[in-house]
């Protein structure tokens, strides 16, 4: 299986989202795991190298790429039975993007409740499923808010229920500023065990 994170609005959550989803895939469901880091800031590698120093084993690898690397990476990776999670850079205008939009079996869109991300969410997930038809789309609102109007939620998730599942509200939450490639806090398991229980449930085990 191969999973993109993306999102053309910077700061939704993509690597934040790919992190929390490796720990949960690997730690939680013993599941093998190969974490991709295509972001720009390579953050996800620059966190991984920091834990590898102070922890012994790594559950997971993380290997940085770019758009000119992927393709080779993507016939390493694809004869491994990994869950295969690939943080994307938060943009659309380079024709290195179409063999990573091409190899995905599922994205994962991270968004909130505001006009600019809408519009990004929508092109990105529009442009994706241009490039490659059969990909399948979860939305996850991220880092909302308590005072969210509830009529704006309706009215986007309407819209965006067009092209993919939205799965439960993930709450903005200080938390999440303490998760590693090595550990998830244990106070958000509550919040994102059932968003990954339902997207994660019946895909894992076909590949
Ligand atoms: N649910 C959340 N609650 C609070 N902060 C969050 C949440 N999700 C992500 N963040 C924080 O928001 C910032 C941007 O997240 P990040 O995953 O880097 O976004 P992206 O990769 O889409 O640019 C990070 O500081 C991250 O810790
Ligand atoms: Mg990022």
């Amino acid at each position: 299986m191969i999973c993109l994170f993306g999102n053309q609005k910077g700061g939704v959550g993509k690597s934040t989202l790919t992190v929390l989803s490796g720990n949960y895939l690997s730690l939680a469901k013993g599941w093998p795991v190969t974490v991709i880091d295509m972001d720009y800031q390579q953050s996800i590698s620059q966190k991984y190298e920091k834990a590898k120093v102070l922890e012994n084993e790594e559950p997971y690898e993380v290997l940085p790429a770019n758009l000119e690397t992927f393709p080779i990476l993507h016939q390493v990776v694809s004869g491994k039975k990994d869950a295969v999670l690939i943080d994307l850079p938060g943009k659309l205008d380079d024709d290195g993007l179409i063999p990573v939009f091409q190899s995905a079996d599922l994205l994962i869109c991270p968004f909130s409740y505001d006009e600019f991300t809408f519009e990004s969410t929508v092109l990105f997930t529009v442009v994706l499923k241009k490039v490659n038809p059969k990909v399948e789309v979860v939305f996850i609102p991220n880092r909302i808010k308590a005072n969210v109007k509830f009529e704006i939620m309706s009215e986007v998730n309407e819209q965006l229920s067009r092209f993919g599942r939205i799965t439960p509200v993930i709450p903005d939450r200080i938390d999440f500023q303490r998760l590693t490639t090595f550990q998830t806090p244990l106070s958000l398991h509550p919040l994102i065990t059932p968003v990954f229980e339902e997207i994660f449930a019946d895909r894992l085990w076909k590949k």
